[in-house]
């Protein structure tokens, strides 16, 4: 179902464009749409036909389930019930922000949305762009806009306008918008957390990190690592993922030609391809997908890594570059 690359990239998200975004989501268009931590590719989330259409464009298998996305708190309960304290806090402390909570659903979240599971996945994205239109959407009647980052199924998550179009104009239509919003300022995906349980686990590592968790909630919370069977099946989050073409390398040394990705401290071996200098971890997440991004679009064959160390966003960008290099 390949079509002609029309759809177009609005630049000045001014209230209009806003208002016509959020009327085009409810017609059951697809808006591609910036947050702070990639860019997501929207649909209403109560629209199965609009949800399908983002399940194609994706490329993505049908039981791997779909963030709803609302713009506050306030709404949280028309998307999920009996839930716990924690979770409240969890919402209280880090909402709007890189946070999504897995929580049991209600009836408005459907199959279609949550890959048949009872639970669903509910995030408050801190973006001007992404809260106006998620706003201008419940205004026109709207209860949530389900997104999964807007690349195809596997690839890399797109931080820039350029980059949706890049991954995704031969999928969408000419009904179809992307809202430039800017690049993301975090740069990698939402910390996501299983909150079906008695206590809470890390299920995706992200921005809101397991010490920022500890420090709210007086916890030593648990981070999952792969095929936990005690844990909810949270299919994308286990295999391999956010490859570029290069092949990714987390140790070894790189030859003349090569691209190389590490902290600016690090210098660049003779005739190696820098693709990305960053000073600190914070950095390294904002850049790391348009460094692999550019290993592609300069055709190389290896990337080599040397991956940040520490316990706070260097966590994320460590599971994205092990989850690359598989
Ligand atoms: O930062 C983000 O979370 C971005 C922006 C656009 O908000 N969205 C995003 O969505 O990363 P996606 O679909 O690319 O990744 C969401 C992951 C998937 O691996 C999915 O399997 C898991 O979250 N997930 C979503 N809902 C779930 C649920 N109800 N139960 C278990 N896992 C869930
Ligand atoms: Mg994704």
């Amino acid at each position: 179902m390949r079509q002609l690359a029309t759809m177009t990239i609005i630049s000045n998200c001014t209230e209009s464009v806003i208002k016509d975004a959020a009327a085009s989501l409810i017609a059951g268009n697809l808006v591609a749409f910036p947050t702070e931590t990639v860019y997501g590719l929207g649909a209403d989330a109560c629209n199965e036909e609009a949800v399908a259409r983002v399940y194609e464009v994706k490329g993505r298998p049908i039981n791997h389930p779909l963030i709803v996305h609302i713009s506050s708190i306030s709404n949280l309960d028309k998307w999920a019930k009996d839930i716990p304290e924690y979770a409240v806090k969890l919402a209280r402390a880090f909402w709007p922000g890189p946070l999504t909570l897995i929580l049991p659903r209600t009836d408005l979240a459907k199959d279609f949305i949550t890959g048949g599971q009872n639970n669903v996945g509910i995030r408050v994205p801190a973006h001007t762009v992404a809260l106006s239109l998620l706003k201008e959407f419940e205004d026109q009647g709207g209860y949530g806009i389900a997104a999964p980052s807007a690349n195809r199924f596997g690839k890399v998550s797109p931080t820039c306008a350029n980059d949706v179009k890049a991954e995704l104009s031969g999928y969408l239509n000419s009904n179809d918008l992307i809202l430039d919003g800017g690049q993301s300022s975090i740069g990698v995906e939402s910390t996501i957390i299983n909150c079906t349980k008695t206590t809470p686990a890390i299920l995706r590592p992200g921005g809101i990190t397991a010490t920022m968790i500890n420090d709210l909630l007086g916890i030593d919370i648990e981070v999952v690592t792969k095929n936990d069977s005690d844990q909810i099946r949270a299919p994308g989050l286990l295999e391999s993922h956010y490859s570029p073409k290069a092949k990714v390398y987390l140790s070894g040394t790189p030859s003349a030609g090569d691209g190389f990705i590490a902290l600016s401290k690090f210098p660049t071996p003779p005739g190696v391809i820098r693709l990305t200098s960053p000073a600190t971890n914070e950095e390294y997440a904002r850049t790391l997908y348009q460094g692999l991004r550019l290993a592609d679009s300069k055709k190389l064959s290896k990337v080599f890594v040397i991956e940040p160390t520490g316990n706070g966003i260097a966590v994320a960008v460590c599971d994205r570059l092990q989850k690359a290099a598989e």
